[in-house]
């Protein structure tokens, strides 16, 4: 069957690409749930990996399991020598994202059996992924600067030791519980660009390695997880509180993207913003002022003035970066921890695409021309 113009939708925008019972969004009312719980929830009294089993799994974790699989992430968090050597090898002004990348497909070179319908090989590989992709952002944050990584610290939970291992020093609680709610927020969001990355290499049944790397390629990109770094450029940019308006017309006149703002799904503040706002709020009373916030308030509130009528609000990239440089994490780096957390709702989608399977093979609405001739190279 031949597809028609008027069945082409760019961006493939509200067309359902799979049946999912991993999370849900409200564009309208900006509620987001993961597998029916919402995310506010699991944020102020869950954890992260507990987040990640329910999204994996679709279910909450016992204690005891939790304890299981916490203590298997822990076993599993350092990564052989022959990665790290490689690793040493990249040069140190890449992109971190792009470290990450080739990083999470070597796995797949050093973990190489594949058995997607043993559900022991899924939890081994849902454990590695989970396990290593901290500890390797955090081993090329260190090489880049002429330093060995710093080896996991089994005393501390998932989020305080990617901290501890980026810096050398056991964070404040405050720090590492705050870190560890920013992953939950990041942990999962439908189908989104990633995530559908995610899902079309799965269907190929590849493995799982090729799955994660695949997805972090999308996510690195400015227009989904690659805006959290350019929103503290921007914010740099701007400078001081008097050019915030003339900043905001300038990108609106010119038809400039301001980076932290819009959304396919939310049409009002996204809620993941709101609980990030009030981390970095939190964060400030702690550890005293940050310069941005107020330019971060500023431009929230005259982009609400002039593109409110269009849906345009704070996602969830615009705060992140506030909270993340104020626990003392480079630029560079956010869309690293965005995918450490994505993760967890790649690798559902991965189990419920399994489980499922069918190829995705689109069609396209063809508009080349037919019997072309072929011209003979002297002759063109
Ligand atoms: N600044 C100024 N105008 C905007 C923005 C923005 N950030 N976002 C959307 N618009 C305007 C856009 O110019 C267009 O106006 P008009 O209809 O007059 O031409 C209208 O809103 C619709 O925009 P769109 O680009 O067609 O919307 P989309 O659903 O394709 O894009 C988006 C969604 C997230 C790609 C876009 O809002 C954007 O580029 N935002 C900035 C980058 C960003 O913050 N990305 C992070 C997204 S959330 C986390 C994630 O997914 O990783």
């Amino acid at each position: 069957m031949t597809a028609t113009l008027c069945e082409y939708k760019p961006g493939l925008e509200n067309i359902p690409a799979a049946k999912s019972s991993i999370s849900h969004v409200d564009g309208q009312q900006g509620i987001l749930e993961y597998r029916g719980i919402n995310v506010q929830e699991l944020a102020f009294k869950g954890s992260f990996l507990e987040t990640a089993y329910l999204l994996i799994w679709d279910k909450l974790p016992t204690k005891e399991e939790l304890e299981g699989f916490e203590s298997d992430i822990t076993y599993h968090r350092r990564i052989k020598y022959r990665i790290r050597d490689m690793m040493k090898c990249f040069p140190e002004s890449g992109h971190p994202m792009d470290a990450l990348q080739t990083s999470a497909a070597a796995l797949g070179l050093f973990y190489s059996r594949r058995a997607l319908d043993d559900p022991k090989y899924i939890r081994k590989a849902v454990v590695r992924l989970l396990a290593k992709i901290p500890t390797m952002v955090a081993a090329f944050h260190q090489m880049r600067r002429g330093n060995d990584p710093i080896q996991p610290n089994d005393e501390l939970d998932y989020a305080a030791n990617f901290l501890y291992m980026l810096t050398e020093r056991k964070p404040h609680p405050l720090a590492a519980r705050i870190f560890d709610v920013c992953l939950t927020l990041h942990a999962e969001h439908t189908i989104n660009a990633s995530t559908f990355s995610a899902m079309v290499t799965a269907s190929t049944l590849t493995d799982p390695y090729a799955v994660v790397a695949s997805a972090v390629g999308t996510l690195a990109g400015p227009l989904h997880g690659g805006a959290n770094e350019e929103v503290l450029s921007m914010l740099e940019e701007i400078g001081s509180i008097d050019n915030v308006r003339s900043y905001a017309e300038h990108c609106i006149t010119n038809k400039k993207k301001i980076m932290g703002f819009g959304h396919r799904v939310y049409k009002v503040k996204d809620p993941r913003a709101t609980i990030l706002q009030s981390l970095a709020v939190q964060l400030f009373d702690e550890t005293g002022h940050d310069r941005y916030y107020e330019l971060a308030i500023e431009l929230e509130k005259v982009i609400e003035e002039k593109l409110g009528h269009k849906g345009i609000y704070p996602n969830v990239d615009f705060y992140s970066g506030l909270v993340y440089s104020k626990l003392g994490i480079p630029s560079d780096l956010f869309t690293p921890i965005f995918a450490i957390a994505r993760v967890a709702g790649w690798l559902a989608h991965w189990k419920e695409q399994l489980a499922v399977n069918r190829i995705f093979r689109p069609t396209q609405v063809y508009t080349g021309v037919h019997n072309a001739s072929y011209i003979p190279i002297e002759e063109r």
